[in-house]
């Protein structure tokens, strides 16, 4: 192994620390306590896991988890009358429905009918139209926490070569968008992109945001090239034991970190970031919502 691996995990827990900081100042200074409401809609698993993990860590940076868990036929009216009260509770800093959503409610309905003010995911037209010209907005979890890996790791990402693989409206694209933000030449590749290995290996950056386990190999990765591997796919492990599985990302980590210059592994890297930064959101939508000063340190 020759890569450099960026230890997410790490990086995510001193995200935290400081947005522990801000919220002891906000209650301590302005008797404001953060608060993130987490919708979920009907029992999958993995959203399942993911609301535990976001609701633990709201409560251990101090802030307050509003849990809305809510069946699987819920019907859309009611979904959007719970968005509506949250929408006017004013202990309420952040609003996040997790997705995918059951396929009987509209997604695209649910998500704008969030206060962009509280859009802590930054899903809303009003924050994608934001992000998508340079203005102040709420940035979406994932792809922010991966930026913050890559400017971590490069500082300056000017000039670079970044290909994202991916275009999911979540990852790929606002990932996109930051990329180019920072004045990266970009690529968005995607299931019909020609010749997909050659686009790969002109890359200084990829950013692996498929769903498809292990599907970039090695042999793409230009030598040297920053990995960061978007992708949580749970694939079976008889090597573990019988019914065993574990969790891969979209880049095959064994062949990609022999040529890589660094690589986020998985579990361990991305997934901790979006986490923190949705935390960091919460703070930050928080502290507009009171007309304070947003902090400056906690998304760089
Ligand atoms: N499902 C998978 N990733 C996300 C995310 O970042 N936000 C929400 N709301 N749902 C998700």
């Amino acid at each position: 192994m020759s890569a450099k691996i960026i230890d997410g995990k790490a990086f995510a827990a001193t995200v935290r620390e400081r947005v522990a900081v801000h919220v002891a100042r906000l209650k301590a200074d302005h008797s404001i306590t953060p608060g993130l409401a987490v919708v979920l809609v009907g029992e999958d698993p993995a959203s399942q896991v993911y609301v535990r993990s976001k609701g633990k860590m709201t409560v251990e940076v101090g802030m307050n988890s509003y849990e809305h868990k809510l069946d699987a036929d819920t019907s859309e009216a009611d979904l959007l009358a719970l968005i509506q009260q949250l929408n006017n509770d004013e202990d309420v800093h952040g609003i996040l429905v997790q997705l995918p959503l059951p396929n009987h409610l509209n997604e695209d309905l649910v998500i704008n009918a969030i206060d962009p003010a509280k859009d802590v995911d930054g899903f809303c037209l009003s924050n994608v139209g934001k992000l998508a010209t340079g203005q102040k907005s709420m940035v979406p979890c994932t792809p922010l926490g991966c930026l913050m890996m890559l400017r971590d790791h490069h500082g300056s990402l000017s000039g670079l070569n970044a290909v994202v693989i991916g275009r999911s409206n979540i990852v790929g694209k606002p990932m996109a968008a930051l990329l180019l933000g920072d004045s990266c030449t970009v690529t968005i590749a995607h299931s019909r992109t020609k010749d997909l290995p050659d686009v790969v290996r002109g890359a200084d950056i990829v950013v692996a945001a498929v769903g498809r386990p292990e599907m970039v190999p090695g042999d793409w990765i230009k030598k040297g090239a920053t990995v960061i591997d978007v992708g949580i796919n749970r694939i079976d492990a008889p090597e573990r034991g019988e019914g065993k599985t574990r969790l891969v990302g979209d880049v095959d980590f064994g062949s990609a970190s022999e040529v890589a210059g660094a690589i986020t592994p998985v579990p361990g890297g991305v997934g901790p970031m979006t986490i923190a930064c949705l935390l960091a959101n919460t703070v930050t939508a928080c502290s507009r919502a009171n007309g304070l000063i947003e902090p400056d340190d906690l998304t760089v």
